[in-house]
């Protein structure tokens, strides 16, 4: 599957399965130049465009039968190959040298004993330079024509070079943070050896995309999307709405467990944007489909099930509506066609904007397929979207009915859409929202004893929860100031009837989750 316009210059990734090889497709495109990841067996020749290849790691040894072992035939000679760990142990392997496993350990900080600095990949490399090591195997012969470029204390041919054919190898990982010259190197690599323009910038990517979905989406085609108020649909909406206008129409639903006052600001936010959308309220259907459902699965597919019903029925309004818009980003594309596995277990059924059914007979169309989530937020930038909408931290599309444990009912989402006030208030008024990648509170399924004045109270018990994370994959709880949380605490038990007890949630992600449902 590829994703690329014919006429992009790009670089290729081919991945055997590392758990770095998105950092590899990031640390490229951080230099501007657009850079694609295709599973090693989907590998079919190099893409038009395509200035140079990049083979990945892998969890895999070159010695074993079941290796991943592409036909490089149209890459050697043809366009600059750069081999990183396995990808340079095959290499070595295929110009008939050997590898072994090892047995010193290269796991880790390695400091780099021999630079050739004359060498194009490792131009302005210095000698000690740190770099990041991440493997079993290692290179014990080069074959012929290959030649040393760096060693390290433990590693012979940390790098090699035929400068014939175009082709370097390195058993380091130069896209790791670790790796301190890391993105020298690949600079080195992308703009001297393969010539990269580096032209690709976020205002490129939009102008190159506003034109592709003029041409794509006919001029008496209508598109219908979801917006979400997160920063992906609403970037998603301004590409469209700036390539059709009129002919885009969102639907913004209100399932009634928003945060305080989100429905109204969001819609003045995307009315100020100039967006053809349609808030639609449907608070009372989302509650009537919760009833008696304490059970985060089952309140996950209520809220999912209610939620494409509310969309169906305002689409159907839609004359000529021929497209559904989506605000799938890379990650998603990468994941359900990764080299080494499909979609990981369901640890929870997300539900988002996407997943309708199959009676929709739309086309979709996914104008940031393509990007990872930051240069989402470029690319929003680049277009002038208000950044208040662009700094947003991700909210879960069954919002607050996952953040009240237990059955929902509307008197507790008015509990904890104060409670949220409070917190979320708090965190910009202290600065600190922006050093928080999501924040939230938990009305939880228990009371427990105050005193408030001089009686004795039973009331609720509400956990705040602020995560700091770069993809909400992993995540660590935040290390707010204890004055903060004490003044919070205190304003919400002072100010939210029903509350007496505020606790603050110190578990990572994993094993814990962001969300506590
Ligand atoms: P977890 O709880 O799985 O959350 O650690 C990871 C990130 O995903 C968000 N989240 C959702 N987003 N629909 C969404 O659009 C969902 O159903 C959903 N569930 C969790 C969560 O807020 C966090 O950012």
């Amino acid at each position: 599957m590829s994703e690329l316009r014919p006429s992009t210059e790009n670089i290729l990734i081919l991945d055997f399965g590392s758990q770095y090889t998105q950092l590899i497709a990031r640390r490229v495109r951080e230099i501007n130049v657009y850079s694609e990841i295709i599973p090693w067996n989907k590998f079919n020749g190099v893409p038009e465009g395509c200035k140079g290849v990049i083979l990945s790691g892998s969890p895999h040894s070159v010695r074993d039968d079941d290796a991943p072992k592409p036909d490089l035939q149209s890459i050697i000679g043809k366009v600059p190959l750069l081999g990183v760990c396995y990808g340079a142990q095959y290499l070595a392997l295929k110009n008939g040298g050997s590898v072994e496993a090892s047995d010193t350990r290269e796991y880790g900080r390695a400091n780099l004993s021999e630079v050739d600095n004359n060498d194009e990949l490792l131009r302005g490399i210095t000698l000690e330079s740190q770099v990041w090591m991440s493997h079993g195997d290692t290179i014990l012969n080069l074959g012929d024509g290959y030649q040393t470029i760096c060693s390290t204390g433990d590693v012979k041919f940390a790098g090699f070079k035929d400068l014939n054919e175009r082709v370097w190898g390195i058993q380091f990982h130069p896209e790791v943070f670790h790796s301190t010259e890391g993105p020298v190197l690949i600079e080195n690599f992308i703009m001297n050896i393969c010539g990269c323009s580096g032209e690709w910038t976020p205002d490129n990517f939009a102008d190159a995309t506003i034109s592709e979905l003029k041409d794509q989406i006919a001029s008496d085609e209508h598109v219908i999307l979801g917006l979400s108020g997160g920063v992906d649909s609403t970037v998603a909406a301004e590409l469209l709405n700036r390539a059709i206008g009129e002919r885009l129409h969102c639907i913004f639903v209100d399932n009634g467990l928003l945060r305080k006052g989100e429905f109204e600001q969001v819609l003045v936010d995307y009315e100020d944007m100039g967006l053809n959308v349609r808030g639609v309220r449907a608070g009372e259907k989302f509650m009537e489909a919760l009833k008696g459902l304490s059970d985060p699965e089952l309140k996950r597919k209520a809220i999912g099930r209610v939620f494409v019903e509310v969309f169906d029925e305002a689409s159907k309004e839609v004359k000529g509506a021929k497209w559904l818009g989506q605000g799938t980003i890379y990650p998603d594309v990468i994941e359900s066609v990764s080299a080494t596995g499909g979609p990981s277990a369901t640890i929870k059924s997300h539900h988002n904007v996407g997943g309708l059914p199959d009676y929709m007979t739309l086309k979709v169309v996914e104008p940031l397929r393509s990007i990872f989530k930051d240069e989402v937020r470029r690319v929003g930038k680049a277009l002038n979207i208000n950044p208040r909408i662009l700094a947003r931290h991700p909210f879960p599309g069954p919002g607050l009915g996952i953040r009240i444990l237990g059955d929902v009912t509307s008197e507790k989402v008015k509990v904890l859409q104060e409670v949220d006030y409070i917190f979320i208030n708090g965190l910009r008024e202290a600065g600190l929202y922006d050093e928080v990648w999501q924040a939230g509170a938990m009305l939880l399924p228990v009371q427990s004893v105050g005193v408030m004045g001089d009686e004795r109270t039973y009331e609720n018990a509400v956990a705040l929860r602020a995560v700091t994370s770069t993809d909400g994959m992993t995540a660590d709880w935040c290390h707010l100031p204890y004055d903060f949380l004490a003044k919070v605490s205190n304003d919400i038990i002072n100010k939210v009837r029903g509350v007496n007890r505020v606790v603050y949630d110190i578990s990572s992600k994993p094993p814990a989750t962001i969300e506590w449902e």
